[in-house]
């Protein structure tokens, strides 16, 4: 059967990524998480003072950037790949909340946004693959097959991603869990290089009502039309 590429774009904690990786799984494709990309650049960035809460070097970040290098890797009895950052596997570690209240700053820098954007088009160059993120639809792949946009509302999506962060082990509070996300959310609409937008062609599908299966019933029958040539 034909493969086709597909970008699930969309705000914090709207189900892209539950809904990517079934989606993958399903049609055999392979999923690539994009926003763990920027994570794991952040956390190379707190690693190394180039941000913290007084400072941002970007100059620093700009220069460091060579000295990144990331991967992903799936090994048969993990759920979904695991990210690498220089040989070391962070995908645990750039969940918690202290990278997300860093990462929508230094996702702002055209820099960053180059090298990601440049490895992510690399991924999917033989289609077959399903990537979610913020800018999939509009400028990593814009002749995707199928884009979807899913949104949410804020306090449903605070209170998705705060069970999630509980279920951790992470200690946090509901309200800095939705401040974080009002937060990016304003980040990613309003920076200047690749905001987050609804694409004119992408299909959007408020969750907030919907369960994880019920969304994954919509947006695999638009995925098996899309690929059958009904859509
Ligand atoms: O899973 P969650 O919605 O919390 O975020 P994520 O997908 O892990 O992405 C984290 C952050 O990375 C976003 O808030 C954006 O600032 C940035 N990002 C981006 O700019 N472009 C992408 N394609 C993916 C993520
Ligand atoms: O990738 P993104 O940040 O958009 O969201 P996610 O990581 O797939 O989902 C965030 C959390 O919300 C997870 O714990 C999902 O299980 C949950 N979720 C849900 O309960 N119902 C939905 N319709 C979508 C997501």
């Amino acid at each position: 059967m034909h493969k086709i590429t597909i970008a699930i774009d969309g705000y914090s904690s709207t189900g892209k990524s539950t809904v990517a990786k079934q989606l993958a799984d399903y049609l055999g494709y392979v999923y690539v998480d994009s926003g763990a990309m920027y994570r794991a650049v952040t956390l190379y960035a707190m690693q190394n003072d180039i941000i913290s809460k007084n400072n941002f070097n970007i100059e620093k970040l700009k220069e460091s950037l060579p000295s990144i290098n990331l991967r992903f890797e799936k090994k048969s009895d993990w759920k979904k790949a695991h990210i690498f950052l220089n040989g070391k596997d962070v995908e645990n570690e750039i969940r918690n909340l202290e990278v997300s209240e860093f990462v929508s700053p230094i996702a702002t820098i055209h820099e960053v946004r180059l090298k990601l954007v440049a490895q992510q088009q690399q991924m999917g160059l033989e289609k077959g693959v399903v990537m979610d993120g913020r800018d999939i639809g509009t400028v990593v792949f814009p002749k995707a097959e199928l884009k979807i946009f899913m949104n949410a509302s804020a306090n449903e999506r605070a209170q998705r991603r705060y069970q999630e962060l509980l279920g951790r082990g992470e200690v946090v509070e509901f309200k800095n869990v939705l401040k974080n996300i009002e937060e990016r959310d304003h980040i990613d609409t309003t920076r200047e290089d690749s905001p987050l937008i609804k694409a004119a062609d992408a299909i959007e599908i408020d969750n907030s009502e919907m369960n994880l299966e019920d969304q994954f019933h919509v947006v695999l029958q638009l995925a098996k039309d899309r690929i059958a040539g009904r859509i």
